[in-house]
C-alpha cells in the first residue's frame, strides 16, 4: 500500500488503479507441489498470479487446500517443487515476517495471530517489527483501530473480544503495516450483518484506493459477487478455474467441481433468461409468463396495489 493515511479517499478513476494484466505479479506461484504428510499432496502443480489491485476470491470444497494456498503464497508452508515469487521475494530464501511485512495473511481462525495481552499491542507489536516506534507507532495503531472499529476497546485483553472482533483486530494487524497486498482466510465469518458490510467496505476501499491485491479465501458467494473481480477455483491440488465471476456463474460444470452455488439472484436471473420469455408489455404481464414455471408462487399483491394507487391517485 502506498503511504499515507489508512482514511478511506475519494475513488481514484478505475482504469488508473484496478486490475491490469499488464503489470508484473506481486505474487507468482509456479508449478507449486506440496504435502502436509506423505500420504497426499495438497498442491500438485499449482499455478498461479496475483497482480496490483486485484480482488481475488479463492473458492473450493472444504479442505480442499484454500488455506494451505494462502500459506504457500507467503512461504508459512514450504513448497518441494516448483517456485513461490511474492513482492519480489522467493519464500524459501525469505522469512515469513519481511514476506508479510509486504503481502499480509489474515489466518482462518484470529486466534493464531493474536498473542499479546491488549488489543493495541496486537497493531503495535507488527509495527515495530516494521520499524515504527514511538509515537507514530501509536498514532497508526490508535487510527487503525478506529479503521476497523475497535479504538473503544484498545486496552482490552484479545481474548475478551468476540470472534467477530478478533477477525477485525487480525485483519488491523495487517492493514496497519499498509501492504501491498492481503491474503485473507475467511475474514467474513463470526461477523454480524453490519459489521461483515463495514468490513467489507473497508477492504473495497484498500483494494481501490491504495491498488492493494486482495486475497479472499470465503464461501460466501454473496461476497464473491459483490467484491471480488476474479476467481481463482482450486480442486485436486491444482486451479480448476481461473476467470472472471461472470464466467464462474456461467460454468455449470465449474461450479459443480468447487462445490459452489451461485448467489440466489443469480440463479434467478439465469432462470428467467433461460425461460426465454421474450420481452413483457408490463409487470402483470410477466409475471402471467412466469406463472407456471416455478418462479411464482401467489398472486402479485404488491403489482396489483401500486396500480390501484396510481389509478387512485390521478
Ligand atoms: N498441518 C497439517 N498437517 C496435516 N494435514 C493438514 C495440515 N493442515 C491441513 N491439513 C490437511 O490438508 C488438507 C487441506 O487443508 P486446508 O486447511 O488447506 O483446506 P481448506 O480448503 O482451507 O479447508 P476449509 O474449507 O475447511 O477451511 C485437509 O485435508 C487438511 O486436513
Ligand atoms: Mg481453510
Amino acid at each position: 500500500m502506498a503511504g499515507g493515511a489508512l482514511r478511506p479517499a475519494p475513488p481514484a478513476p478505475p482504469e488508473q488503479l484496478r486490475t491490469t494484466h499488464r503489470a508484473s505479479p506481486l505474487i507468482q506461484a509456479s508449478d507449486v507441489w506440496y504435502r502436509h504428510t506423505k500420504d497426499k499432496c495438497q498442491a500438485r502443480g499449482l499455478d498461479a498470479a496475483v497482480r496490483p489491485g486485484e480482488y481475488i476470491a479463492v473458492l473450493g470444497r472444504n479442505g480442499v487446500g484454500k488455506s494451505t494456498f494462502g500459506k504457500l503464497l507467503i512461504g508459512l508452508h514450504q513448497h518441494e517443487r516448483g517456485a513461490v515469487v511474492t513482492a519480489g521475494m522467493d519464500t524459501r530464501k525469505t522469512s515469513v515476517a519481511a514476506i508479510c511485512r509486504r503481502v499480509g495473511y489474515l489466518f482462518q481462525n484470529p486466534a493464531h495471530q493474536l498473542f499479546t495481552g491488549r488489543v493495541i499491542d496486537e497493531i503495535l507489536f507488527g509495527l515495530r517489527i516494521a520499524g515504527v516506534e514511538g509515537d507514530e507507532a501509536v498514532r497508526r495503531a490508535r487510527e487503525t483501530l478506529e479503521f476497523v472499529g475497535l479504538d473503544h476497546k484498545h486496552e482490552q485483553h484479545p481474548l475478551k473480544l468476540s470472534q467477530g472482533e478478533r477477525k477485525r483486530l487480525a485483519a488491523g494487524t495487517v492493514l496497519a503495516l499498509r501492504p501491498d497486498g492481503m491474503i485473507l482466510d475467511e475474514p467474513t465469518t463470526g461477523q454480524d450483518h453490519r459489521r461483515l458490510t463495514y468490513l467489507l467496505r473497508l477492504m473495497e476501499n484498500v483494494n481501490r484506493d491504495s491498488s492493494t491485491a486482495i486475497v479472499m479465501v470465503t464461501h460466501d458467494m454473496d461476497v464473491v459477487a459483490s467484491y471480488a473481480t476474479r476467481v481463482i477455483g482450486l480442486s485436486d491440488g491444482a486451479v480448476a478455474f481461473d476467470g472472471r465471476m461472470d464466467e464462474l456463474f456461467a460454468n455449470a460444470a465449474a461450479m459443480q467441481r468447487l462445490g459452489v452455488r451461485p448467489p440466489e439472484v443469480v440463479q434467478v436471473a439465469n432462470e428467467v433468461t433461460s425461460l426465454d420469455l421474450g420481452l413483457p408489455k408490463s409487470p402483470e404481464d410477466l409475471v402471467g409468463r412466469l406463472v407456471g414455471h416455478d418462479l411464482v408462487v401467489e398472486a402479485p399483491e404488491p403489482v396489483l396495489e401500486l396500480n390501484q394507487h396510481r389509478t387512485s391517485g390521478r
